[in-house]
């Protein structure tokens, strides 16, 4: 018997990427196929892709009240991290960060579309996928968690590995900054733009088990 032909729609998939930074995971996104557009507080003078200055919560809800919502396929949402990240607490200022992470997942479950957040390790996030820059061959040790709306399909990815001495990882602390930018995949951005990004591997290997995922729903 002949096996079913799985028939794409002739357009790329749409993202939005919410609080998006200088554009590090919406890289990877469009990487794997897609068409980004990006919302982020402050100017992104190097974000590579569409972009819209604006509160993501309000700009968010706009898009939902409308329904213009619909003109994209996923959302993706990386929060800003500061009211959980354990830096924060160290200079002692948590409380001076919203909790934005709470109410956007609301918000994200309001728009009907498959979505995606990420953060740091420490946030409240379900674990559907724990990733680490030596998973994808990168001399970068950064974890960040991802929740998604479809949860963790049990993929297979190897362990993360840190080797100690000449053959260390960098790490977001490395004297050399734009050596860590660089090895994050990260070179269109400045130094202090990177420290704030996440590697495009990770969401590239993200937005592959969502295609995966929508093309066996589709089967
Ligand atoms: C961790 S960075 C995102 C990094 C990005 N995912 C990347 O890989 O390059 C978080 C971003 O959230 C933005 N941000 C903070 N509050 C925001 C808000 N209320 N609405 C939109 N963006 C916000 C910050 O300006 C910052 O660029």
């Amino acid at each position: 018997m002949t096996p079913p032909v799985l028939i794409r729609p002739a357009r790329r998939p749409r993202l939005l990427d919410l609080c998006c930074g200088a554009g590090g995971l919406s890289m990877g996104y469009h990487l794997a196929g897609f068409d980004v557009t990006g919302v982020d507080l402050h100017p992104q003078p190097n974000y590579p892709f569409a972009f819209h200055q604006a509160d993501a919560l309000t700009y968010l809800t706009d898009l939902i009240t409308t329904s213009r919502i619909r003109e994209f396929d996923l959302v993706h949402a990386s929060w800003p991290c500061q009211h959980f990240a354990r830096v924060t607490a160290w200079r002692g200022s948590r409380g001076a960060h919203p909790d934005l992470l709470t109410p956007g997942r609301e918000l994200l479950k309001a728009t009907g579309l498959p979505w995606v957040i990420e953060n740091v390790p420490e946030a409240p996030l379900r674990p559907d996928h724990i990733l680490c820059g030596s998973q994808f061959g990168l001399r970068v040790r950064r974890h960040r968690l991802f929740e998604t709306s479809w949860g963790g399909g049990g993929e297979l990815l190897p362990p993360c590995w840190h080797p100690k001495g000449r053959n260390k990882l960098l790490a977001f602390e490395h004297k050399d900054e734009r050596a860590y930018a660089d090895a994050m995949g990260c070179t269109w951005m400045t130094n202090l733009e990177a420290r704030q990004a996440v590697p495009p591997a990770y969401s590239q290997w993200i937005a592959e088990q969502f295609l995966n995922t929508d093309e066996r729903a589709a089967a």
